[in-house]
């Protein structure tokens, strides 16, 4: 918005006035150093004479420069590039059958940040590439800190979080000469997928126009993993978040994608900040499939805990239990957007994690990640990470502690201050983990065979696609895997084609030069799922 209150004036003690106070980069009426010395020239520094070599003495030079050599942190590991917004979550309430959360209840409303993010690109990348795109909510609920860390990609590349380690190092660019910045066009990530098909359903969304969204505010979100959630009478009902965008989904097509990386970089990061900045907020309705909590924890034939499956909404419709809206933009992109920290572990009372192979790891990593990232164990007292509600966790020092902790004894329960938090009682409204019953098991590194299945998924989604959808998902692997300089891994990318569809791989293969295989897996007779085309799809009327 134009500020209206004309040219900045300085009066004679240094007061600044006329200009937005939000704009003001610091307040005061002169300068100071770090110790609250006031300065008198900070544009020159201390020498012995005018020409003369700098004195060592000069500790505002040293102090200065100390400081600005020290600014940066290292990005995220991955989801480097990203921007955030703040916002609200109103719940309907029609979740509180399934779920004690209490954010969850009728029309309560919840302070939220949200941080949309590509995965590969560093942090001066690319937006419009084609990538899987982050969309990780924290709700700071009156129970405590709600994180919910999810894509636009409803499916992951693979199973077992110890892979991911291997799937990121095949994604980000070649080590030997650091291209590309994109996921698509090398040969580390194609040979990955090639040899590890569970990344079959993830590509082939990758590679569809999901892959390359027209702006942040018309993705749909994932949580992807199945979650369990607990209801007041301690029942349980295993569900899968959704995000659905107010504005529809909507994606770009290649050329244009190609052309706006060109021309504008930020056009996903701008798209939203000026979107907010106009008063038209963006919503999206937070859903949940809901599936019941059976001790094989299978839906309709659909293993729950494998992360590369959907579940269709045609078998399981998505249910509205509320509406977010991005209503303010960061102040200061660096205490906001850089220094949040997301954690798949910050779970509220009625909401609780699976077995999920894939899930189980990512609760170690992000902690683990976010000590080096934020340096230091301190990082839940940034004002960005910081819940909404008194804290009372007996953790102490360590770097960057900003908190003055007083009392003599910090445990519990202590017979020096009197205080049991744990007296009778005391845990109603606490976090308690639903105890599930595990089947009798044994110290195994082999998984359920139930996790066998990489193409039937695949294959209802090239079934499910319009027309000229699949004509995209053809030209982005024929793009793609032309490519690769590697004649094997493009042949071993054609064979899981042909286990998806023979026309998808016959298509490619023709547009590569090279052979169709024939399918090695016998194709399987799936029911498409119209929900997952973005074609059909329309502008609300309001
Ligand atoms: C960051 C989602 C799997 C490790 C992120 C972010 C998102 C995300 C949205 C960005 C958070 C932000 O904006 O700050 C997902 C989803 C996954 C997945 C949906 C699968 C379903 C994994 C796995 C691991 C992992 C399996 C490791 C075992 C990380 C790490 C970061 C990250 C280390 C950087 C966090 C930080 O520096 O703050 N992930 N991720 N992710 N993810 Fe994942």
């Amino acid at each position: 918005k134009a500020d209206q209150r004309g040219p900045a004036t300085v009066s004679p003690t240094g007061q600044v006035t006329g200009v937005d106070q939000a704009k003001v980069a610091q307040g005061g009426a002169y300068l100071t150093t770090a110790q609250g010395v006031r300065l008198h020239d900070t544009d020159h520094s201390l020498k012995a004479g005018p020409r003369g070599p700098v004195l060592l003495q000069d500790h505002h030079l040293r102090e200065k420069i100390m400081q600005f050599d020290h600014e940066r942190i290292p990005e995220r590991v991955v989801h480097a590039r990203g921007a955030g917004a703040h916002g609200v979550f109103q719940s309907y309430g029609t979740a509180s059958t399934v779920t004690k959360a209490a954010f969850l209840a009728e029309d309560v409303e919840t302070e939220v940040f949200v941080r949309f993010s590509t995965v590969l690109g560093s942090r001066g990348s690319s937006d419009t590439v084609r990538d899987t795109r982050g969309f990780a909510t924290k709700f700071y609920t009156t129970e405590g800190v709600f994180d919910l860390v999810g894509n636009n990609i409803p499916v992951f590349f693979i199973q077992d979080a110890i892979k991911f380690p291997d799937v990121i190092h095949a994604g980000k660019p070649h080590p030997d000469r650091e291209i590309p910045q994109a996921q698509s066009a090398h040969d580390t990530f194609w040979d990955f997928v090639s040899l590890h098909t569970e990344a079959t359903h993830h590509t082939l969304w990758n590679m569809s126009d999901r892959g390359i969204p027209r702006s942040y505010r018309m993705m749909e979100g994932f949580g992807v993993h199945t979650f369990r959630l607990v209801n007041a009478a301690g029942e349980t009902t295993l569900v899968k978040f959704h995000w659905k965008p107010k504005l529809g989904v909507h994606s770009l097509v290649w050329e244009e994608a190609q052309i706006i990386n060109g021309v504008d970089p930020d056009f996903h990061r701008r798209d939203l900040f000026d979107a907010i900045e106009s008063g038209a907020y963006p919503q999206w309705e937070l859903g949940i499939q809901t599936f019941p909590d059976t001790p094989d924890q299978m839906f309709e034939g659909i293993d729950l805990l494998d992360p590369t499956n959907i579940v269709p909404e045609e078998l399981a419709p998505v249910q509205p239990i509320g509406l977010l809206t991005l209503n303010r933009n960061t102040s200061n992109f660096f205490a906001e957007t850089e220094q949040v920290a997301f954690h798949v572990g910050h779970l509220v009372p009625g909401i609780d994690v699976t077995d999920d192979p894939l899930l189980q790891g990512r609760l170690f990593s992000y902690l683990d990640t976010q000590l080096t990232r934020l340096g230091g164990p301190n990082f839940n007292q940034l004002p960005i990470n910081r819940t909404h509600v008194p804290v009372n966790d007996m953790q102490r020092d360590g770097y960057h502690q900003t908190a003055v902790h007083r009392g003599v004894a910090p445990y519990k329960p202590n017979s020096l201050d009197g205080g049991c938090p744990f007296a009778a009682g005391a845990d109603a409204g606490a976090f308690v983990d639903v105890p599930v019953q595990l089947p009798e098991s044994v110290k195994v590194r082999a998984q359920s065979e139930t996790f066998d299945d990489h193409f039937s998924q695949p294959r209802r989604f090239w079934l499910s696609m319009s027309p000229i959808e699949r004509e995209h998902i053809i030209a982005a692997y024929t793009f793609e895997l032309g490519k690769c300089y590697e004649q094997a891994i493009k042949e071993r990318n054609l064979q899981i084609l042909a286990n998806i569809d023979p026309v998808l791989c016959s298509k490619v293969a023709e547009g590569l030069g090279l052979p169709a295989p024939e399918p090695t897996v016998p194709l399987v007779d799936v029911q498409p799922s119209p929900a997952l085309s973005q074609v059909g799809e329309v502008w609300p009327a309001d």
